[in-house]
């Protein structure tokens, strides 16, 4: 429930001590438990006086007498909302707001500030907090005390400091400062309005209500119980050795990858592999081939190297070679995602695989294999990964828990080739040293018990579900207005837009609607743009993708007056 003090929203209980007692033991942040009267007036005084009540029996601002709203003198009460059960403690609210105000100069150097007592009474909340915050924001040198008169917002506030917003206060946001680098200078600013939210079509969302949540916090909590004094140390920056043993196996046997554990790198997702792979293998102006369109977040990592990206179109056969060879034949990388091409969907040919490895045999190049899904697949057995058809070692392969488990968890692998080990061994020390323990001994176990295979053979059912239940809605909505691409595996699938529509404006439309739809366009990096969205399913529940669908076709109708010509005959 919010309380405002615009509306005056307010409980007056008639026992000023319940009032009090409940409001600070329900409210109240934990560092207020031991409050007493006696730093009540401590801050009072340190806040000039005429902020605490006068003494009682020694609870902090119990009334002896009822309740009595007083009207500020000089101070006009700002506008401050206030959550009773939010997450943050109210404290911290009322801090958060007055700052917010003073930078924003909605409360101008040497304006009044109401006492802590009218605006506790004007939320309708015990003193506490309040001192609280003011505490806090005195502290900090937002306000001062006029012995007296009262307080006021510093007078002295440089106008250099006022003006900037709280939230990215010192952050540069002009690509061009020159004291910023040029490479840092070339990644987007600010997240897009699609990045991957929690809702219908956000890409990379996982069936978050089947996840086993008893076994596995479960583990973490047995974990997290015996922690160990070696457990708590900087550990080996390859992973631990027993969780690595858990992944080779299960590369070996799911994957088909060529592995010994000793080639195995736990690392923080695919994103900080794909990070440590261009900082080993990538100088300024090094070509590089990435498949276009391709995975948008490959090349922020890929441009923080300064290298020079070099799109190779993809077909249904996935990466062409030979497009490549003609563009580039002297590329030092390639990156791919041949399990699943992303986002179109096609999965490599065989004669692709061995072209691509020929390629890179004979020039020297390195193959970074993005093997991100490749554990979803609905209508065939998982294709096996490229580097298992690799006997020279060219290949470095990637793969996450993201997909399999859930993105926070920060948890993927590497397999590198044993020349390359030393060197990206080298890099991560540089970076980010070691891997943290906790998790990778819950993971060890959750795969050693058989939970994960468990785990992926019923979401893989789940997820073809809600995969039929996404194409049927669009084949029923859309008819042959669209083509849809790519939803023979993974969690995500591609439906193209007829000519004449921008993807990109009705995603940031939809977005403002709860509706992610990452556009297709975003992938391309060349001029050659197909129009289109990138479609997240496993977060959406099938009986609700009819519906979603709907929400789908109203929002690309919104944007340009189509109306389309399904419904019939499908
Ligand atoms: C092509 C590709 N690679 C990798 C990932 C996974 O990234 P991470 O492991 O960093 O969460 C994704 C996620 O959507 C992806 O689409």
């Amino acid at each position: 429930m919010y309380i405002a003090t615009s509306i005056r929203i307010r409980t007056v209980l008639s026992d000023a001590r319940r009032n009090v007692v409940a409001i600070s033991s329900q409210l109240a942040p934990k560092q207020y438990d031991h409050y007493d009267c006696a730093k009540a007036r401590l801050l009072d005084a340190r806040l000039g006086g005429g902020h605490t009540e006068r003494p009682g029996d020694g609870t902090p601002g119990r009334r002896r007498n009822p309740p009595m709203r007083r009207k500020p003198r000089g101070a006009v009460l700002p506008m401050i909302a206030v959550q009773r059960k939010g997450e943050k403690p109210l404290h911290r609210q009322i801090y958060d707001a007055f700052r917010a105000m003073i930078l924003e100069r909605r409360l101008q150097p040497g304006q009044q500030i109401p006492s802590t007592r009218s605006l506790a009474d004007e939320l309708g909340i015990s003193r506490i907090p309040v001192l609280g915050a003011y505490a806090q924001l005195l502290a900090e040198g937002y306000i001062e005390s006029r012995s007296g008169a009262g307080t006021f917002v510093t007078s002295s506030l440089s106008d250099q400091f006022l003006g900037a917003r709280p939230a990215v206060a010192g952050v540069v946001n002009d690509p061009s400062s020159d004291t910023i680098s040029r490479v840092s200078g070339l990644l987007p600013v600010e997240r897009t309005p699609w990045f991957p939210s929690a809702g219908a079509f956000s890409v990379g969302q996982i069936a978050y209500d089947h996840f086993p949540f008893r076994v596995w916090s479960d583990l973490v909590t047995h974990h997290a119980r015996r922690v160990r004094a070696s457990s708590m140390n900087y550990s080996d920056p390859m992973g631990s050795e027993e969780f690595r043993e858990v992944i080779a196996t299960y590369l070996r046997t799911a994957r088909a990858v060529n592995c010994e554990v000793s080639q195995i790198m736990v690392v923080n997702g695919s994103q900080h592999a794909l990070d440590l792979s261009a900082r080993v293998l990538l100088d300024a102006d090094t070509p590089v081939w990435i498949e276009e369109p391709g995975y948008e977040l490959l090349r922020h990592a890929l441009t923080l190297s300064g290298c020079r990206l070099v799109p190779v179109p993809v077909d249904g056969e996935g990466l062409d070679v030979a497009a490549g060879v003609r563009l580039c034949p002297n590329a030092r990388v390639a990156y791919v995602t041949p399990s699943h091409q992303y986002p179109l969907g096609a999965t490599m040919s065989a004669a692709r695989r061995l072209q691509l490895l020929e390629w890179a045999h004979s020039s020297g190049a390195w193959i970074v294999e993005d093997d991100y899904d490749s554990e979803y697949r609905y209508e065939s057995m998982p294709v096996a990964s490229m580097q298992g058809l690799d006997p020279g070692s060219r290949v470095i392969y990637i793969g996450t828990f993201s997909k399999t488990l859930f993105p926070s968890l920060r948890l993927g692998y590497m397999v590198i080739p044993p020349a390359l080990v030393s060197r990206f061994l080298a890099v991560r020390q540089a970076n980010d040293l070691c891997p943290s323990h906790l998790y990778q001994a819950a993971l060890a176990d959750f795969i050693g018990g058989g939970h994960f295979s468990r785990h992926i053979r019923k979401t893989r059912q789940l997820y073809a579900e809600r995969r039929n239940a996404l194409t049927q809605a669009l084949r029923k909505e859309f008819g042959s207005e669209i083509e849809i691409l790519g939803a023979e595996a993974g969690m995500h699938l591609v439906v193209t837009l007829p000519p004449g529509f921008s993807d990109r404006k009705i995603s940031a439309r939809a977005a403002q609607e709860g509706l992610w739809l990452w556009p297709l366009s975003s992938a391309y990096v060349g001029t050659d743009v197909r129009q289109g969205f990138i479609l997240g399913f496993g977060g959406t529940k099938a009986g609700e993708m009819p519906h979603q669908v709907r929400r789908l076709r109203k929002a690309i109708r919104g944007e340009s007056g189509y109306e389309g010509r399904p419904k019939s005959g499908h």
